[in-house]
């Protein structure tokens, strides 16, 4: 894959281990769901590290009075791709338990792989915020491009995109049709299958994660 600005792979050791574990076909649904709210909490440290709104505080210390900066109110929102993104919010809320959460409905036409939107309700004064776009998989950038699309349209300026593990297809296809969105993948797989599944992957994150196969 070529390199883009807006990329971040993060292949960190302990993000690898745990996505090991998370691709193993004997994982528990209880397990698998732990680790994508671990590596999702993993990820979010490094993707706030540029581009959060703070303001400054005047915090009075048993020593002296001092301005510190801390992150602004109500200025983050999480917004996951249903189903599989659900699983990455509790991992954001840990950090940011008061994040206003949206939710984008999309599931792939198993024969035309094209994302069809079936829901959409975001919170209010979401076009101010920054907008943490959540989803495990990102495999041919469909579902990704269609909810950022749709985010815009809604009038949001900061938007990042988090996917736990992402096909260099896919990757490709969003960091180029949005240049100005910085998206930041765990890991890179080699490519898709037929189907549009990730190889290795992890086979069908929503599946995995609600039991329902
Ligand atoms: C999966 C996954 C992404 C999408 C990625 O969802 O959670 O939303 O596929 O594929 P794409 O990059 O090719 O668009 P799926 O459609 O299986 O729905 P689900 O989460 O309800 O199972
Ligand atoms: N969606 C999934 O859940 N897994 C894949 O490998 C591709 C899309």
């Amino acid at each position: 894959m070529k390199d883009y600005k807006n990329v971040i792979i993060f292949n960190h050791p302990l993000i690898k281990h745990k996505i090991a574990i998370l691709r193993d076909e004997k994982t528990s649904m209880k397990e698998f769901r732990e680790l994508i709210e671990e590596i999702t909490t993993l990820m979010t440290y490094e993707c706030l590290k540029e581009g959060v709104p703070t303001v400054e505080k005047i915090v009075k210390t048993p020593l002296e009075t001092c301005t510190q900066q801390v992150v602004k109110d109500n200025s983050i929102a999480i917004v996951p791709i249903l189903r599989a993104g659900l699983g990455m919010v509790n991992g954001i809320h840990v950090l940011f338990p008061s994040a206003r959460v949206g939710h984008i409905g999309m599931y792939r036409n198993e024969e035309t792989l094209e994302p069809q939107e079936y829901y959409c309700k975001l919170p209010d004064g979401i076009e101010d915020k920054l907008v943490l776009v959540v989803d495990p998989m990102l495999a041919t950038g469909g579902s990704a491009c269609d909810a950022i699309k749709l985010l815009k349209a809604r009038g949001c300026k900061n938007i990042k995109f988090m996917s736990i593990i992402g096909a260099p297809e896919g990757v490709s296809k969003v960091a180029e049709a949005y240049p100005d969105v910085n998206i930041y993948v765990s890991t890179l797989d080699r490519c898709l299958n037929e189907h549009g599944y990730i190889l290795p992957g992890l086979g069908d994150a929503g599946d995995r994660l609600f039991g329902t196969k």
